[in-house]
C-alpha cells in the first residue's frame, strides 16, 4: 500500500508567523507507514496551521512539510495518496451527499461504486439523497470522512473528525481507523477528547505554543503511574508557564 522507503509525513522545521503570532515554531515530526497519531495542543497551540501546511493550504514561513515523500502540492494524484478532514470543511449545502461524492469522483477518477461504498461505510445511505443544508454536525463529519476515504487514501489528516459524532459513530471511527492502520495506513488525527485518543492511537505528538513538546507512545505509558491527561497536562502547563 505504501512505499517504505519514506516516512509517510515528514514535517521538517515547519515554522509559520502570522504578524506577531508564531504559530508554529520549527516543528519536527516523521510518522511512519501503519501507525496512528494523535495530535494534542491547547487552542491555538498550531494543530490546524500544521496540518494545513501539511496539506499545502498555507505556506511555511520557514521549514519543509511533505507527505508521502513530496510536498502535497507536486503530488500527482493528491486525493489517491491523501485524506484530509479539516475544521473548516464545508460542502456546497445545496447538494445532496450522493451528488457532492460524485462530482468529487469524478474529478479524482474514482468510480460511482465507490462512492456507494462510501455512503455505506460512513452510514449515510438513508440520507444521501437530502441537501447537505439539512444535515446534522455529525452527519457533515461523516460526509467529509466518506470524501477524503473516496480516493483510497495511504495517509489520512484529521482535525477533530470525531467533534458532532454519536457515541456509535466515535465507537465505528476507532475501529475504522484501528483497521485502516493495520493495512498500512496512516493517520494524524488531532482532537481534544483525551480519553478517545487514549483509545485509538499508537503515539502522540504532543504541541503548545506552536512548539513540540513531547512525542511520547502510548505503550510507554502503560505502566507509568500517568495517564495519558495527567500527563498532557502535565507537560502543557509546563510548557505554558
Ligand atoms: N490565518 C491566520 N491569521 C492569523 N493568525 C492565525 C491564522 N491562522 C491561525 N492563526 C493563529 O495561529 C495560532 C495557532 O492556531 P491553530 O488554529 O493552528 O491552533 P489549533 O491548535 O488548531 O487550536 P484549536 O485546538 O483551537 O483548534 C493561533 O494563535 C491562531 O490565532
Ligand atoms: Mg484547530
Amino acid at each position: 500500500m505504501t512505499d517504505q522507503s519514506h516516512p509517510v509525513v515528514s514535517a521538517r522545521g515547519l515554522t509559520k508567523r502570522y504578524r506577531d503570532v508564531l504559530a508554529a515554531d520549527g516543528v519536527e515530526f516523521e510518522l511512519e507507514p501503519g501507525t496512528i497519531t494523535g495530535f494534542l495542543g491547547p487552542n491555538g497551540a498550531g494543530k490546524t496551521t500544521i496540518l494545513r501546511m501539511l496539506l499545502g493550504l498555507v505556506q511555511p514561513t520557514v521549514g519543509e512539510a511533505l507527505v508521502v515523500g513530496h510536498r502535497y502540492l507536486e503530488l500527482e494524484q493528491p486525493a489517491r495518496r491523501v485524506g484530509a478532514v479539516l475544521e473548516s470543511d464545508d460542502f456546497d449545502p445545496g447538494r445532496s451527499a450522493r451528488n457532492h461524492l460524485r462530482a468529487l469522483a469524478l474529478a479524482i477518477g474514482a468510480s460511482r461504486g465507490r462512492v456507494q461504498e462510501m455512503l455505506e461505510l460512513v452510514e449515510l445511505e438513508a440520507s444521501a439523497n437530502r441537501l447537505v443544508r439539512t444535515y446534522s454536525l455529525g452527519m457533515r463529519q461523516r460526509l467529509g470522512l466518506a470524501a477524503a476515504l473516496l480516493g483510497e487514501p495511504e495517509l489520512l489528516l484529521l482535525d477533530e473528525p470525531a467533534n458532532g459524532l454519536d457515541p456509535a459513530g466515535v465507537h465505528w471511527l476507532r475501529g475504522f481507523l484501528r483497521r485502516f492502520a493495520d493495512q498500512g495506513g496512516t493517520v494524524l488525527i488531532a482532537s481534544h477528547v483525551l480519553a478517545e485518543i487514549a483509545q485509538t492511537v499508537d503515539q502522540v505528538v504532543i504541541i503548545d505554543g506552536g512548539r513540540l513538546i513531547a512525542t511520547v507512545r502510548l505503550d510507554e505509558l502503560a505502566d507509568s503511574p500517568h495517564s495519558l491527561e495527567g500527563l498532557y497536562l502535565e507537560l502543557t502547563a509546563k510548557a505554558s508557564a
